[in-house]
């Protein structure tokens, strides 16, 4: 097995091509890692694919300790980032600080927060975390954006870079892009000294980021715009969970192979 994945190698990787995905359990994790990628980032968004909820925002910090856990047990060479929800950060820095302990020794090797909470991205630094920032579309502000909305148009540009830039000079080693027209993504890929992991971003990121979900096709109906489906398990499931029912009320199912 080739070497761990780290924070100083993804920062390494400016200018490259940063292959992440996310993933929310031990299986889940040990297919993206079999696959190869850079890393594996239990997101928040577990609150949507795996949880059944409408938003990120009701996602607990023990729910993400849970998963991270879980998550760690499958990765052994992608490097673990995990999400540190809502309501884990926001109120003050020691909030911030002792919920991305909770994750680190839980198995992950660097924490994701959205926004730019400075302050607590040096505090998680000095404290030996890596952090990930999130900038543009940043899901746990769902509702101050109104919807699920491409963020960084126009003036709002320049907003953002400058988040970007104060979230790198706190220390963070990366910095996830989402929603924001490809154009500024390629602006802040190129003004800020720190990899942009881009998602919905364009091409001109350092990297890409998608949701396990999306890429395997695990959920009925259209794909979002800023993904692609590389297969489509949702139906796939679906078609062999229904031949096994057929199987088992026909009686054709076990049969002397699987019996004893
Ligand atoms: O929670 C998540 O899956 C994320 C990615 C969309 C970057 O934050």
């Amino acid at each position: 097995m080739s070497e761990r994945m780290t924070a100083p190698a993804i920062r390494a990787m400016k200018g490259g091509r940063i292959v992440a995905v996310t993933a929310y359990d031990a299986p889940t994790a040990k297919m993206a890692d079999d696959a190869g990628v850079d890393i594996v980032l239990v997101g928040d968004s577990l609150g949507n694919t795996v949880l059944g909820f409408e938003s990120t925002i009701p996602v607990s910090l023990e729910q993400m300790v849970h998963h991270t856990a879980a998550a760690a047990r499958g990765c052994k060479r992608a490097m673990l980032v995990a999400d540190m929800p809502f309501g884990s950060y926001q109120s003050s820095v020691s909030q911030g600080v002792d919920g991305a302990v909770t994750l680190i020794k839980a198995g992950a090797q660097a924490v994701k927060l959205e926004g730019a909470y400075v302050e607590t991205i040096s505090a998680l630094i000095k404290a030996g975390i890596p952090v990930m920032g999130h900038v543009g579309f940043t899901p746990q502000s769902v509702n101050k954006f109104g919807g699920y909305r491409v963020q960084g148009r126009g003036k709002h540009a320049e907003t953002l870079i400058a988040d970007a830039k104060a979230i790198a000079e706190a220390g963070a080693f990366s910095i996830v892009a989402e929603l924001i027209p490809a154009s500024v993504a390629a602006r802040l890929t190129k003004e800020v000294e720190v990899p942009i992991i881009g998602i919905g971003a364009g091409l001109e990121c350092d990297g890409e980021v998608q949701v396990f979900s999306d890429v395997l096709g695990l959920a009925p109906g259209d794909p979002f715009k800023h993904t692609k489906r590389y297969a489509t398990l949702y139906d796939a499931a679906v078609e062999a969970l229904k031949k096994y029912a057929e199987e088992v009320r026909a009686c054709r199912f076990p049969t002397d192979d699987n019996s004893f």
